[in-house]
């Protein structure tokens, strides 16, 4: 991993969902009733619900990240032969109060105390990410939280990435771009951003263009990287 600083930075823009929330969480309590498939069923249920945003944003088909997501576990339980209306609404729960990495509060005080402006840029519907946000206590750190329901297009539609901009009066270049995806790492950094990819688990470079500006474990490095010395 190579130490690195950008330079110049005013505003950190945030992936919400295995950046800041630990979407492998969702499997917590629910080994009793997945039993020893959890793990597959959960790693299926977030493969579909990308998968959906993909296919719809290229289709021209959106529908909301809710029901996307509730579409995708329909999907991964009825692969398991799973398929029960009282799981479904246990596992689609936990979105709502997904909790937060164990570092994101402490690097987001950091942040804002030198100066940083803040935002969430997040597949999720205003509703999803306002519940998730409050559920975790980390309202106050957000100077925006912004949904791709503002353009109805998901991520990486480049009209998603314009975003933050338009909140926050900083640009892409002048940002830096911080998510756990690849995918959207390397799609944020084809954009224009300055872009950090926390790759927490220790995953092989996209072969999309392009290559972001550095790699870290967690966020905690982050200030470190783009806050002034
Ligand atoms: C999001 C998904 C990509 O929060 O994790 O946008």
């Amino acid at each position: 991993m190579k130490t690195i600083r950008l330079d110049g930075v005013e505003a950190c823009v945030f992936d919400a969902y295995g950046t800041l929330f630990d979407v492998s969480s969702v499997a917590r309590g629910t080994e009793a009733a997945l039993g020893d498939r959890a793990k597959d069923v959960l790693d299926l249920w977030r493969a579909k619900q990308l998968q959906y945003t993909w296919l719809r944003g290229l289709a021209g088909h959106h529908a909301d990240f809710w029901q996307v997501t509730g579409e995708a576990l329909s999907f991964a339980l009825s692969s398991f032969d799973l398929d029960r209306a009282d799981l479904k609404v246990q596992l689609m729960a936990c979105y709502m109060s997904i909790p937060a990495y164990p570092e994101v509060t402490e690097t987001l005080q950091r942040l804002k105390a030198g100066g940083m402006k803040l935002a969430i840029l997040s597949n999720g519907s205003p509703a999803m990410l306002s519940a998730a946000v409050g559920h975790a206590g980390l309202s106050t750190f957000f100077d925006a939280v912004i949904s791709v329901e503002e353009v109805g297009v998901f991520k990486p539609h480049p009209s998603v990435y314009a975003l933050p901009e338009k909140h926050l009066g900083v640009t892409a270049e002048h940002s830096c771009f911080v998510s756990s995806n690849g995918w959207d790492a390397f799609s944020a950094k084809a954009f224009g951003y300055r872009v950090m990819w926390c790759n927490r688990f220790n995953q092989p470079s996209e072969r999309l263009p392009s290559m972001p500006d550095g790699t870290m474990d967690s966020l905690s490095m982050l200030p470190g990287i783009v806050l002034p010395e």
